[in-house]
């Protein structure tokens, strides 16, 4: 048996874990649909590639946080967990006086404590184990018993700032985005940029979060195709023209389109903009890795895939009514339609941690959305 400062480094990791280096190839999916394997069963399945898309997917993509009545008011703090369990990042949003927002680290520069635990209105950030003073824009302010200390405060002493983006009356942030906010949105706004967005208003009563029992890109994976509909939504299959059904791909995201049956609710779109003259049921957009902007004729349906755990997820659905719009029926089957997504969902995770199963193929007319997620996830992971 060799003493371990004798192992050459390849063969270290090898006796460490036999299988870890097998099981972190490089996942490739063809760019040709039409050649294309789907994802091997163990990126859904090894807790060793979720935390790779962690580190490399989560931690540069932008995320939800919260909507900006959050910190309506001047001096408001809302303190959060990023991806709780995932990132576990403690961060605060904060409203200066001048009503300047920001998102900064809630962690006391000098021992780590959190800063804000609970949702609060001051003039400073103020650290209660020691009295460290930060003001709202994050930088150091004051601290006692510190005379004499060498090159303080410095730079270091003061809260990062997270790059934080507003839109639509929400916040999004990203602890180091590789992709700026405006470009992943840019073809929202090109499509639907006509419609009352500004309107929009929380409805705490038909919003809810919902505990999936699978990895959080199965969900994502289901959501990508509408190819299951006419299996697994009776209703919406009734609502809308499955023939008709669209996908767009965009750099970092996609958009499904779906037309309306005869006498369905449907979006008056007007002249000039894309789709005018035609029944549109729903646009449903997916911006990479994790975020679902629904936008029906009453409003928006966001929903956020957090992962909990590699086989657990929570999604968090938000909705938003345009001001003056009625409540309308498909916004009530919502529910009815998520129910009927996390029951397959959750069969597909039992279905992967087979050892018969290992990767599909592809639909080039139905699966091009689930492709290009794919696509993007070995994009990023290699
Ligand atoms: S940890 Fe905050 S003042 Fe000491
Ligand atoms: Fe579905």
């Amino acid at each position: 048996m060799p003493r371990l400062q004798e192992i050459p480094c390849s063969n270290f990791i090898t006796l460490l874990s036999p299988n870890l280096h097998a099981h972190m190839a490089k996942i490739s999916i063809d760019p040709d649909i039409r050649k294309a394997q789907t994802l091997p069963a163990a990126f859904y399945r090894e807790k060793a590639w979720f935390d790779l898309t962690r580190d490399k997917i989560f931690r540069h993509f932008w995320h939800y946080v919260a909507d900006t009545t959050a910190i309506e008011t001047p001096q408001s703090l809302y303190p959060f967990t990023l991806l709780p369990g995932v990132l576990d990042e403690p961060l605060v949003l904060s409203k200066d006086i001048a009503g300047q927002g920001y998102c900064l680290s809630n962690v006391c520069t000098h021992r780590g404590k959190i800063l804000v635990e609970a949702p609060a209105n001051r003039r400073l950030i103020s650290c209660n184990y020691h009295g460290r003073c930060f003001n709202l824009d994050g930088t150091f302010k004051s601290m006692p018993e510190f005379a004499g200390v060498e090159n303080f405060p410095s730079a270091r002493d003061h809260l990062a700032q997270i790059p934080m983006e507003e839109w639509l009356g929400m916040y999004f942030v990203s602890p180091n985005p590789t992709q700026t906010f405006g470009d992943m949105m840019a073809p929202i706004m090109e499509r639907v940029g006509w419609m009352p967005l500004h309107t929009l208003r929380f409805d705490p009563e038909s919003s809810r979060d919902f505990l999936v029992q699978s990895n959080w890109a199965l969900y994502c994976d289901n959501y990508l195709e509408g190819f299951h509909i006419p299996f697994v939504h009776p209703a919406l299959n009734q609502a809308i023209v499955f023939d008709q059904y669209e996908y767009h791909l965009f750099s970092h995201g996609n958009l499904q389109v779906g037309e309306a049956k005869a006498g369905e609710p449907s979006f008056d779109i007007p002249e000039g903009y894309p789709d005018f003259g035609r029944n549109i049921y729903a646009y449903y957009f997916w911006v990479f890795p994790n975020l679902m902007f629904n936008f029906y004729p009453w409003g928006l349906s966001l929903n956020v895939v957090e992962p909990l755990n590699h086989k657990q997820t929570r999604v968090r659905f938000r909705t938003y009514v345009f001001e003056g719009t009625a409540f309308a029926r498909e916004k009530n089957s919502i529910d009815e339609t998520e129910l009927e997504d996390e029951a397959v969902v959750e069969s597909v995770q039992q279905g992967i941690q087979s050892d018969f199963y290992d990767r599909g193929r592809y639909s080039p007319s139905m699966e091009q959305g689930v492709h290009h997620f794919h696509r993007l996830l070995s994009e990023y992971l290699n």
